[in-house]
């Protein structure tokens, strides 16, 4: 008996203006290669960049330039256009076209179809690093990633303007496995063939840890979760078998990734324990330091008369635990370090003291944000001293550091 074949998927990529169009053909190469069909739009400024006739060779389909074509709306309207795809991905995504995204424009056929969309859609944005860490590019990301759009990179490296750092595009290989995920969201098979973490294994811890007193009430904290799950995502996407061990948060369990829910802190060590062995660890969970020895079996009384007296135990510290593995240890092992005051000074100990390889630490202190909010500002430390990250966003520090193992990985094994 023959297998019903799936529909191809098919992807609307929309380049817009900037030098890394260029790799919007290798991107197109690369996605076809998949055998996802590809269908083109390009902004006027896009055709500066490359020209409407090899992004249509190399997509073997009609390429979209014109809102107001008679021939294109003839042949399909832009609301169909809109929706004739599984996904729509903007790439490269220049800071003009996210201000209008985020702006809900209609000015070009490129954002009159974002906007008229009902597809999922991912950015990949490209620009200058000044452009990139001003505060309305900063607001226009916030937004456009509260509403759902998926960003892809930049990453930090040279930029065509001469500059160095953060608004470079990410790599069309990296694009592709992060659309091919999306695309393919059970376990997405295809990066874990392509990406380059393809072939690792990875446990990522998350999320608070509840440290039950009675039946009823527990000990928590405020993380959210967002940081460990959007690492798992990244590494997921990079091409990793990722376990992430989850606290209970209010997220969605990540695509691609296995997750194992659990409550306390002993109960995420054993969990990472049974996810042994693998290649990499990142501990972003905010475990409980301790829990309440000897929890009450029925709910404590208030009308009991007398205070309850709440004796603590520490709680297995579960990033020490994981760096002291022996042989079954990660090759890699991240921890985080949420400080309040001298955040350098306690996490560069920290390392030391956990047997950790990377420690990256942030400022929790009150007025941050940081705890439950959309933004992280890192400092990355390793053995040989420390970089500080620009501020970004947590899906952005996911990536970045799925980006930084990636390249460890390459190094260690060439
Ligand atoms: O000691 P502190 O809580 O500041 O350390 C933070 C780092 O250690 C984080 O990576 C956190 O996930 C990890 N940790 C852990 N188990 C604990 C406490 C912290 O894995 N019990």
């Amino acid at each position: 008996m023959s297998e019903a074949k799936a529909d191809p998927k098919r992807v609307l990529l929309i380049i817009s203006g900037g030098i890394a169009a260029y790799k919007s053909l290798e991107l197109i190469r690369l996605l076809r290669r998949q055998g996802v069909g590809v269908r083109c739009v390009m902004t006027k400024a896009a055709e500066q960049f490359v020209t409407p006739l090899s992004v249509s060779a190399l997509s073997e389909d009609k390429v979209y330039t014109d809102l107001f074509s008679l021939t294109d709306e003839a042949e399909m309207g832009h609301i169909q256009l809109s929706r004739s795809a599984d996904l729509l991905v903007v790439a490269p995504a220049t800071a003009d076209i996210l201000a209008r995204m985020a702006n809900g424009n209609a000015n070009d056929i490129a954002t009159t179809v974002l906007l008229a969309t009902d597809k999922p859609v991912m950015a990949a944005p490209a620009m200058n690093v000044r452009m990139w860490t001003h505060a309305a590019t900063r607001a226009n990301i916030a937004t456009l990633q509260q509403r759902g759009v998926e960003m892809i990179g930049p990453v930090e490296g040279d930029m065509a303007c001469g500059e160095f750092g953060f608004g470079r595009m990410s790599e069309p290989a990296e694009i592709a496995a992060a659309v091919m995920a999306r695309l393919d969201t059970p376990g997405t098979q295809k990066a874990a063939q392509t990406g380059p973490l393809a072939g690792r294994s990875a446990i990522v811890t998350s999320g608070p840890t509840h440290e039950p007193i009675d039946p009823v009430r527990y000990i928590a904290n405020r993380s959210s979760g967002r940081q460990g799950h959007a690492i798992a995502e990244a590494l997921a996407r990079a091409g990793a078998q990722v376990t992430l061990v989850a606290g209970p948060t209010r997220l969605a369990d990540p695509v691609g990734v296995e997750t194992v829910h659990v409550e306390t802190a002993q109960q995420m060590l054993d969990a990472c324990l049974a996810a042994l062995p693998a290649d990499i660890a990142v501990c972003a969970a905010a475990v409980a330091d301790w829990r309440v020895s000897g929890k009450a079996e029925q709910k404590l009384k208030k009308d009991s008369g007398a205070l309850p007296t709440l004796t603590l135990a520490e709680n297995p510290d579960i990033l020490a635990t994981l760096s002291r593995q022996g042989p079954t240890r990660p090759r890699l092992v991240v921890g985080f370090a949420a400080e309040t005051e001298a955040v350098l000074e306690h996490a560069i100990a920290k390392r030391k003291r956990k047997g950790c390889d990377w420690i990256l630490a942030n400022d929790v202190s009150e007025g941050t944000g940081t705890f439950g909010g959309d933004n992280n500002r890192i400092h990355f430390i390793d053995q040989n001293g420390h970089d500080d990250w620009p501020e970004s966003t947590k899906a952005e520090v996911a990536q970045n550091l799925a980006r930084k193992i990636a390249e460890h990985f390459a190094k260690d094994s060439s």
